[in-house]
């Protein structure tokens, strides 16, 4: 009952200033976003990647409002592929990025989210790597697919993130495990009306099954985005059975979510690829890991009370 109520709460800008002051806030952001600029980072890029991970990179930020706000964003993903290209270390570092960051939802959205998302895909290439476009809520996928075909035809590599709860994600799967593309199936994170989504935990586990299937079977390459015990076995049974080699898909988690399963997989010689969120306009993103797990809220507010 709580997650609705939190991610309701994340589209609040009273309360995201409420939150956002509260002294004891950053050491709870710390646990899922662990730095604010690109040096921070540089050092858990290099932890991870020596202990066998991969990462995606995030720069945190969503829902602008000012084209110059989208040229910040851009400018902030080509500093960060600038510090990439000096760690020479290719497609083990991508990047992922919300379009929403990039201008999406102002006038002329489209083209100004392909005209800032271009350089920092062009860029990627020109080091070796790449970028995924990450789903956010349901209104926006119409524009984000639209983008993502933009951009394939230059740079086919481009990924892009689908959601299991949503009931049109079966359709695009088809239509992207068809045309060869990188995609991330994920469960969802967003408040999504009965209209559009399936409500029922143990519905959108069984569309993730059916949805994972198509992929697995496609022309293109799936990246399994979840921390479910029962779908990460069931994706790496889908995997065998589809004939797939360990490089023919991954696994992508979130940094501070299981941390110890990262390991675990990467040491059985998956793939696995580690979401690593920085920046200062955290409040969407942490909010929205509130809420996939009350317990979280819990802690959050126990380091509030004992402060
Ligand atoms: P589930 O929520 O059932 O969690 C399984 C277990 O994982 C829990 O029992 C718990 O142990 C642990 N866990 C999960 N979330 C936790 C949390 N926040 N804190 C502590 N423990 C937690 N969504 C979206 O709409 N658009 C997107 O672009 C992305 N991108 C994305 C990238 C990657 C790499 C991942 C892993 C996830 C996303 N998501 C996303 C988020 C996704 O939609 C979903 O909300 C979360 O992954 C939680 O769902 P699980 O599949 O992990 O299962």
């Amino acid at each position: 009952m709580l997650g609705p109520v939190i991610l309701a709460a994340s589209r609040s800008d009273r309360m995201r200033r409420l939150i956002s002051a509260a002294p004891v806030t950053k050491q709870v952001v710390d646990r899922f976003i662990p730095g604010e600029t690109v040096d921070d980072v540089v050092p858990i890029i290099e932890e991870l990647t020596g202990r066998g991970l991969e990462l995606t990179m995030d720069v945190v930020g969503e829902d602008i409002t000012t084209p110059e706000q989208a040229f910040a964003a851009r400018d902030a993903y080509l500093a960060l592929v600038g510090r990439l290209g000096e760690l020479e270390l290719g497609e083990r570092v991508e990047m992922s990025v919300k379009l929403s960051m990039f201008g999406q939802a102002l006038d002329g959205g489209h083209e100004l989210a392909v005209a800032n998302v271009r350089p920092v895909v062009e860029a990627a290439a020109a080091i070796g790597t790449t970028v995924t476009l990450d789903a956010e809520d349901h209104t926006t996928l119409d524009s984000m697919f639209a983008v993502h075909e933009e951009l394939r035809k230059d740079f086919p590599q481009t990924g892009c993130v689908i959601q299991a709860y949503l009931f049109r994600t079966e359709a695009d799967a088809r239509r992207l495990a068809a045309s060869g593309s990188r995609v991330r199936l994920v469960k969802g994170a967003y408040k999504e009306p009965a209209e559009v989504a399936h409500q029922d935990r143990h519905e959108i586990d069984k569309a993730y099954v059916r949805i994972l299937r198509t992929l697995m079977e496609g022309e293109g390459y799936p990246m399994i985005g979840s921390h479910d015990p029962r779908l990460i076995s069931i994706g790496q049974e889908l995997a065998r059975k589809a004939g797939r080699k360990p490089d023919e898909y991954e696994f992508q988690m979130l940094y501070g979510i299981r941390s110890d399963e990262h390991l675990r997989l990467a040491a059985e010689g998956h793939r696995m690829r580690v979401y690593t969120a920085y920046g200062t306009d955290w409040y969407g993103y942490f909010m929205r890991r509130l809420a996939e797990k009350p317990a979280n809220l819990r802690f959050f507010a126990r380091s509030m009370v004992s402060k």
